[in-house]
């Protein structure tokens, strides 16, 4: 049931349009967008014309992952401009209940992400109604980070929880994933897989996208969770 999606974050933002087309002709079906303010983490990125312009550009589902003080105010505009899913940060949301349902309200599928150092158990009351949960496996900000091994005892024991209480939402990783790691990353419970400098490498039009892409689903169909 596993799928890879590529991270834009380490993408040439020149050439977006044309890389998603690649991406879509290899059969992939989700793409991951970064949205950095520079205040939460310390970096920025893109905001809602630039998703608006990737949803012009294909038809794949477009994860929003906000990493932004203020999930609150912004992530209507992000839904409004096309994204299909949009997560926030648990670290920037007082009152979370309150936001998933806000998401989920606009129409758009709902999750909520945890840093590396933030425990699975500040999720446990909104695990019943949100439709993923994204677990941090770098702190965040930066593409090409190393993946941090103990964010993958947090994946094993959401995975349990959602097993013991029967439930249905999606367990989403990003961060450091390789070919190397993310077999591992798989049998540990995810299904959707982030993965940017694995496949963007950096960025270079030399740098094979359609190749890394299909051998890292390669890998995590051989890991034996993979939607066939
Ligand atoms: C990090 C971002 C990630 C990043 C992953 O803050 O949230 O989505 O693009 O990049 P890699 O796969 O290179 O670690
Ligand atoms: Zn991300």
């Amino acid at each position: 049931m596993a799928e890879i999606l590529p991270s834009i974050l380490s993408a040439d933002f020149a050439r977006l349009g044309e890389q998603l087309g690649v991406l879509e002709q290899a059969g992939c079906r989700m793409v991951h967008v970064d949205v950095m303010d520079g205040h939460f983490v310390p970096n920025i990125t893109l905001g809602p014309p630039v998703v608006a312009s990737l949803r012009k550009a294909t038809r794949m589902t477009l994860d929003v992952h906000l990493m932004i003080s203020d999930p609150d105010r912004y992530a209507p505009l992000f839904v409004e401009a096309g994204a299909d899913q949009v997560s926030v940060h648990q670290e920037t949301c007082p009152h979370l209940d309150r936001t998933v349902r806000m998401i989920q309200g606009l129409g758009a599928r709902a999750g909520v992400v945890v840093n590396p150092a933030t425990a699975v158990d500040t999720l446990d009351e909104v695990l019943g109604f949100v439709d993923f949960v994204l677990i941090m496996s770098v702190n965040p900000g930066f593409g090409g980070q190393k993946f941090i091994p103990y964010t993958l005892d947090k994946v094993r024991r959401l995975a349990a929880r959602r097993r013991e209480r029967g439930l249905k939402f999606e367990i989403e990783i990003d961060g450091g994933v390789t070919r190397d790691n993310v077999g591992e990353v798989v049998r540990a419970g995810v299904e959707w897989v982030v993965a940017g400098s694995a496949v963007f490498g950096n960025g270079s039009p030399a740098v094979n996208v359609t190749q890394n892409f299909s051998e890292l689903r390669e890998q995590a169909r051989a890991a034996g969770l993979v939607r066939v």
